[in-house]
């Protein structure tokens, strides 16, 4: 940074705020090896960094079963440590105490050597021993359970399939008095799914837990603070127990899951109650809990859910019930089973929704909208007599004569039904999920007024890190639609669509979209935990899959080119992204055996054999396609490449040179095969020239003709686009990285289809799985494949920060301690402003045009840098709000014979104005 640029003396210390531990706020449950540390840094003025940083982490009483005991030294005090690191900061102290809670705060030295006071304490406790941690065995019904059905269950074949939803419950007295309860953890599980009750309470409110994953694999768990939640006298420890992804129905196979994983669910717990004399109460599923059905005729994922209120065995989960009635459990020691603590955010209800409108149709059917394609369920109050059948369906849209459209939800049912208790009583599912922005409810008693409905909306806790806005309006529609879907698909995994029967892991889809989904919000232990899923459904060969979890047996093949390939390109996104290195350590072993297994199996370094289902350039609209081996080649060539990275910036020199060697034979191979001396890759369709570009596989002296061709591609479809799942989350980025962004903005705001806008035009609140998902001469394309909340073709959000607003991480300088600011106005935008909250803290920037004026404003959080790229007319008159020129001028990638004013700066709040490229 230049000498005039001098740090604006402060007098505020820096501050470490928002402490994260494996990218949790005060996690109940994280393996030892998973204690990551992170900080932002709050501090006032510019150029604010930190020299050194200190972290003290102490043992701070029982937790669980075998806590430390909280007195002795720290656990770790890492001493000043000259780091400008506040991110990914591994714990290298005593070992961790399994089920032990710890307390860790952490001070740093500013610029000028200032130490900050200590920060607030930030927790984690540590998961209990997965090997001998858990006391008590799996439990559920057993073989009694089909007796326990109701007598009239439904009659249909589905019904059929379809188990009621076991009630269990444990009465027990504490040691000693509640008062002497110093803390108290419940740690649950279950195959299959689990809601965890304590004396009469719902406990947390996380929801579908304990989440999926290949419960062969691995099964997660959630941890509980319940200290206080306990009493003298008698309390009851109880859960309710579905099928969920274990047993239910799963995916588009038309029959149980039980052929996949298991037949019915079981239930593991263990409450850990710590009391003030240093003694411990452990209370775990055994042979003392009692099983007995109650209101829930049936729960699944995909079939929605039944309840017959006035079966409620009123009080079952309190204490002074009498369960005399009840049955014993069958018990299961399971000791294979690998259990662990769930290392992503819990599925919560994040929002509520009210009815935009309710009608009543002739034949007394009730028709709700709620403005919003969303994923969750409805809540409903019903005033009644007992035993009125109420039933709610839902669907994405409404067929043209106003009735709610179900065709593309294929086998899924997504119905919902209520057995009314008499007087007035409430509804809430909790162990399904519907993909809805409408619903139809019928049979219900009475006026329904709208008040007595809400949309809950459902989908795993990912904060919002992102914002975006502009002035076009239709585009602040589409980044809000962009994340609507993300938020409907994130649950417990990122899935394709959360409607019809299939709701699975594709890897392609999250593939395309991971770059967006860390920019809109904050997604790091999310994909950790899904991570786990991919690497879990690795198979012997080293070939990663198309979906994950895996199902058996149709999945275990090796995943398409750009599905596979998820498997190298999201933890080199969350390293990017987040500065993660210990997730590509976590994956650098299954990382490796995938990019053996590609060149073991094509020797010539083509990628032509075993592409598996060869989805390709899925959904590309447009008669031509794009090689298959030209498409799975140049993802190939793309890993190599992230692994040389990754191999870098974890330590290991000699894979990285390694993996550069067999990027280089690839990308030969490539241009070999695929590229002509004028610059023309094979086929001629805008996916070829993307991924070529993108991809680096077009050698120096042809990067400008190729970017030509593909804007002559883009001309020739009469300026749109004709890329499908794997060509378009790069096609912006490409266009506008070569001088193309006059196209890219033109693409982008084509309102004839394919094109973004005419999902908009034709009143999408999600993103459509297909370009044609409605059009006015067919209506809907064809049910069988049709969803209207599929988050994939919404990559282009992607394209939105790195280049309408420039937020972009500095090549090789992940985690955005320094960044790159570099706005593409262009389009009819006058105006663009937005943020991300990236693990350094929030970034800012807005640009507007107003006449021949361009001006620029940036915040930066401290502890990073940035050169600011302001695009010019005349880049040398661009001047910052100190009156300071640029610290030198380049070539702007955007537009052809545009320059750049440069200015490297610090944190802080920066402005620059200069005379725009091209005025208003
Ligand atoms: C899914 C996708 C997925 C694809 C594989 C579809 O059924 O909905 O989004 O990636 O299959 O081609």
């Amino acid at each position: 940074m230049s000498a005039r640029k001098e740090a604006t003396p402060v007098t505020t210390p820096l501050r470490p705020v928002a402490l994260r531990c494996a990218h949790l706020a005060n996690p109940l449950a994280v393996a030892p090896g998973r204690v990551r540390l992170s900080w932002e840094l709050d501090g006032e003025g510019r150029d604010r960094r930190q020299r050194a940083y200190q972290v003290r982490v102490e043992a701070d009483g029982p937790a669980g079963a075998d806590g430390p005991s909280g007195a002795g030294p720290p656990a770790w005090d890492s001493g000043r440590t000259e780091s400008a690191d506040c991110a990914d900061v591994g714990y290298a102290g005593r070992p961790l105490a399994p089920g032990g809670r710890y307390r860790w705060q952490v001070r740093v030295w500013d610029e000028n050597d200032v130490c900050s006071p200590w920060s607030d304490p930030a927790w984690f406790e540590v998961e209990l021993d997965p090997r001998d941690g858990w006391r008590g065995s799996w439990i559920s019904p057993g073989p009694a359970h089909e007796n326990l059905s109701p007598p009239e269950g439904p009659a249909d074949p589905v019904g059929r399939a379809m188990a009621p939803v076991p009630y269990l419950r444990r009465a027990f007295r504490l040691d000693a008095p509640a008062a002497a309860v110093r803390t108290a953890r419940l740690y649950m599980t279950a195959l299959g799914l689990y809601e965890a009750r304590l004396n009469g309470a719902r406990v947390g409110q996380a929801f579908l837990t304990p989440g999926w994953t290949d419960y062969g694999h691995r099964i997660l768990y959630q941890a509980y603070d319940v200290t206080g939640q306990l009493g003298d006298g008698e309390n009851v420890l109880a859960a309710l127990l579905a099928d969920g992804w274990y047993s239910g129905f799963v995916g588009f196979d038309a029959k149980r899951a039980g052929a996949h994983y298991g037949t019915a669910p079981e239930l593991l717990a263990q409450l850990v109650i710590a009391f003030a004399d240093g003694t411990c109460q452990t209370v775990a599923t055994d042979a003392g809990w009692r099983t007995q059905l109650g209101a829930i005729a049936h729960a699944d994922l995909l079939m929605g859910e039944r309840h017959d209120l006035t079966r409620e065995p009123g009080g079952w989960d309190t204490a002074g019930f009498d369960d005399r009635g009840w049955r014993a459990v069958r018990c299961r020691d399971q000791p294979g089973r690998r259990v662990v603590a769930d290392p992503g955010p819990p599925v919560r209800v994040t929002q509520q929704i009210a009815p935009v409108w309710v009608r009543r149709a002739d034949d007394g059917r009730y028709l709700a909208d709620f403005g919003q394609n969303l994923t969750g369920w409805l809540t409903v109050t019903v005033r009644g007599p007992a035993g009125t059948q109420v039933r709610i369906r839902h669907g994405e849209a409404l067929t043209e004569d106003g009735r709610l459209y179900t065709e593309n939800l294929r086998a899924a049912r997504q119905t919902d039904e209520i057995v009314t208790p008499g007087g007035t009583a409430a509804f809430e599912p909790r162990f399904t999920l519907h993909g809805f922005r409408y619903a139809e409810i019928s049979g219900y008693p009475g006026e329904l007024d709208p008040g007595d409905l809400a949309a809950r909306v459902v989908h795993s806790d990912i904060e919002p890190a992102g914002s975006f806005r502009c002035s076009q309006e239709w585009l602040n529609q589409l980044f809000r639609t962009i994340d609507w879907g993300q938020r409907g698909n994130f649950i417990s995994v990122p899935t394709d669509c959360p409607q019809r029967d299939e709701r699975l892991g594709w890897l392609g889809d999250a593939q395309v979209f991971a770059r967006t989904a860390c920019y809109n919000r904050d997604v790091a232990a999310f994909f950790a935990k899904w991570l786990d899923d991919v690497a879990d459904a690795q198979l012997d060969s080293g070939a990663f899959t198309d979906i994950a979890p895996r199902l058996l047996p149709r999945f275990a093949r090796t995943g398409a080119p750009a599905w596979a390939d998820a498997g190298v390109i999201l933890p080199w996104t969350l390293y990017v992204m987040y500065g993660d290195r210990s997730i590509v350590r976590r994956h650098f072993a299954a990382m490796t055996a995938f990019l053996d297994y590609l060149e073991r199996t094509n020797p010539d370094y083509l990628r032509c054999r075993d592409l598996g289902a060869g989805y390709n350039d899925w959904l590309a609209p447009g008669a031509d396609e794009t090689p298959r081996e030209l498409l799975a080649t140049a993802y190939w060539a793309y890993d190599a490449a992230l692994m040389a990275e990754m191999a870098g910036a974890i330590g290991r020199p000699a894979e990285a040179s390694r993996y550069r060697d067999l990027r280089d034979k690839i990308g030969a191979a490539f241009t070999g095969a695929f590229v002509s001396a004028d610059g023309r890759v094979a086929s001629g369709t805008q996916t070829a020239y993307v991924l070529a570009l993108h991809m680096d596989l077009i050698p120096a002296g042809l990067r400008a003709a190729a970017a030509g061709h593909l804007a002559a591609a883009i001309d020739r479809a009469d300026g749109h686009l004709t890329t499908g799942f794997a060509g378009v989350s790069y096609l912006l980025p490409v266009l506008s990285s070569h001088g193309h962004d006059d196209l890219a903005y033109r693409v982008l705001g084509q309102r004839s289809r394919p094109s973004w806008r005419y999902m908009m035009d034709h009143g999408a609140t999600t993103i459509w799985e297909r370009w044609d998902g409605w059009t006015p001469e067919r209506g809907f394309t064809s049910p069988a494949m049709n969803s209207l909340n599929h988050y994939s073709l919404g990559s282009v959000g992607e394209w939105l920060y790195r280049f309408v607003l420039g937020i972009e991480p500095a090549p090789g300088t992940p985690g955005f301690a320094r960044l790159t600011v570099r706005p593409h106005p262009g389009g009819e935008l006058d105006w663009a402003e937005g943020s991300y909250r990236g693990v350094r803290g929030p970034i800012r920037v807005r640009w507007r045009r107003s006449g021949t004026e361009f001006a620029l404003e940036t915040e930066l959080p401290p502890g990073t840098t940035a050169s600011v790229r302001v695009p010019s007319a005349a880049a040398a008159q661009v001047r910052d709000d100190l009156g300071h020129s640029p610290d030198g001028t380049a070539e702007f990638p955007g537009a052809p014979g545009v320059t750049e004013a440069v200015f490297e700066v610090g944190s802080g709040t920066h402005r620059f104005t200069g005379p725009a490229v091209r005025a208003t």
